[in-house]
């Protein structure tokens, strides 16, 4: 038994922020109590100084682009020629990949992601690599074998035969294994033939419990490109039966009205990626169209596209990118920012009722921020109006530099 004592924000209901000035009991990594410091005894853990929030939730990131953060200046598929697929290739090489994976899971960790959704490898071994280094470290990861078996250069190419077999010798390692889980994950359906999908689908259908991802309607050339190839781009997913409440798409930047029905229908949560969106020159996400729809969404860094592992970054994106749209986005208040951060993140991959806020009940799944002293965010926390105020400051300026510690299930796994 543990008994923690800071200055806890979250969010259990979308929109409503949450604060408690005391002491969360933890119990085999359970928050088993919560109240304040007076009705407990002396605390093991002080946090006080900055705030904790649950741990952040990333929907959407690529282990093996950390290497091609900052490739800036073009539009996705020219940066996917130029930028993202070389360096992916790389990765066929073990001694490369398991380096990469220590890379990126440091990342997430220092930018206190405690669960992510990832986008893995083209190659079994180096997803491998991946799954087992987050298993060293302690992170919830659910991710997968990438597929393609077209358009991408020859050596990221297979087979429907050879993703099902890959895909299922992955999975019976690490599917339900501790804090991993598999995720079927053809790369985007302009990279796959209708066999390959279905080839997917049948994985899907095999694995209790699994996800499916991928990409949608991100950037216009890739969603005409689909057009040709598929006809439209939700249903390239929809037809296979793809698409379900364990399913996450990332982008959708350009959908139609019948689309965001489809998802809303299907149950299926998109992944907003504002960084990404804007570095690329994507657009600007249709949040109010989402909501108006029905759609669930939450956050995804989509690093090497994105700029960065820190979720805090891409609440504030989110922000500007809605109020950029004017009369057409959806003004986002910082409660509705950290929610999106973490209990939609949790909720959009299926873990709505294990993490993503710190009640009663939830894994302490944590991220302790505490800004150097002197710098920036340190002064302005000083002089804030409350906790919603504190909270905005938070995604304005935090950031890596900020993280003091992070926890998973109770442990803690960094500071
Ligand atoms: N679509 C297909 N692959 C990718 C990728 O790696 N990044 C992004 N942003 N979009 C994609
Ligand atoms: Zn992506």
């Amino acid at each position: 038994m543990t008994l923690v004592r800071g200055t806890f924000l979250d969010t259990p209901v979308a929109g409503e922020l949450r604060t408690l000035d005391g002491v969360l009991q933890v119990e085999d990594g359970v928050v088993v109590a919560r109240g304040p410091a007076q009705d407990f005894p002396a605390a093991d853990v002080d946090l006080r100084g900055g705030v904790v929030l649950p741990g952040l939730v990333d929907t959407h990131v690529h282990y093996p682009q950390v290497r091609a953060i900052g490739g800036l200046g073009m539009p996705l598929l020219d940066w996917l020629d130029r930028c993202a697929l070389p360096e992916e290739c790389k990765l066929a090489a073990p001694a490369y990949a398991a380096a990469v994976a220590t890379e990126f899971v440091d990342g997430l960790v220092r930018a206190g992601t405690t669960t992510a959704l990832v986008f893995g490898s083209h190659f079994a071994t180096a997803v491998d690599a991946l799954f087992t280094e987050a298993a060293r470290v302690g992170l919830r990861v659910t991710s997968g074998l990438v597929v393609s078996d077209r358009l991408l250069p020859a050596e990221l190419l297979t087979d429907p035969a050879r993703a099902l077999r890959e895909g299922r010798e992955l999975a019976a390692r690490w599917h339900g294994v501790g804090r991993s889980r598999y995720a079927v994950t053809p790369r985007f359906s302009l990279s796959c033939s209708a066999e390959l999908l279905e080839s997917c689908a049948a994985l899907l259908q095999e694995l209790d419990g699994a996800v499916f991802t991928s990409h949608v309607n991100e950037n216009l050339a890739e969603v005409a490109a689909v057009e040709q190839l598929h006809g439209g781009y939700v249903d390239s997913y929809d037809e296979r039966a793809l698409l379900g409440p364990r399913s996450v798409l990332a982008h959708d930047v350009h959908p139609t009205d019948g689309e965001l029905d489809v998802l809303a229908l299907r149950g299926t949560a998109v992944a907003h990626c504002p960084t990404s969106n804007a570095a690329l020159g994507s657009g600007l996400f249709p949040l109010r169209r989402h909501r108006a729809a029905g759609v669930r969404v939450a956050l995804g860094s989509d690093v090497g596209a994105g700029t960065g592992f820190s979720l805090l970054k891409e609440g504030l994106q989110a922000y500007f990118a809605q109020q950029l749209l004017g009369a057409e986005g959806l003004p986002l208040t910082p409660a509705d920012l950290l929610h999106l951060a973490t209990a939609a993140g949790a909720d959009a991959l299926g873990l709505g009722d294990q993490v993503g806020h710190l009640s009663v009940g939830m894994r302490f799944d944590a991220v302790w921020l505490r800004p150097p002293e002197g710098s920036t965010l340190d002064v302005v926390l000083r002089s804030a109006a409350g906790p919603d105020d504190a909270l905005a400051k938070v995604f304005a300026l935090g950031g890596p530099a900020d993280v003091a510690g992070v926890w998973v299930d109770g442990t803690r796994i960094r500071g």
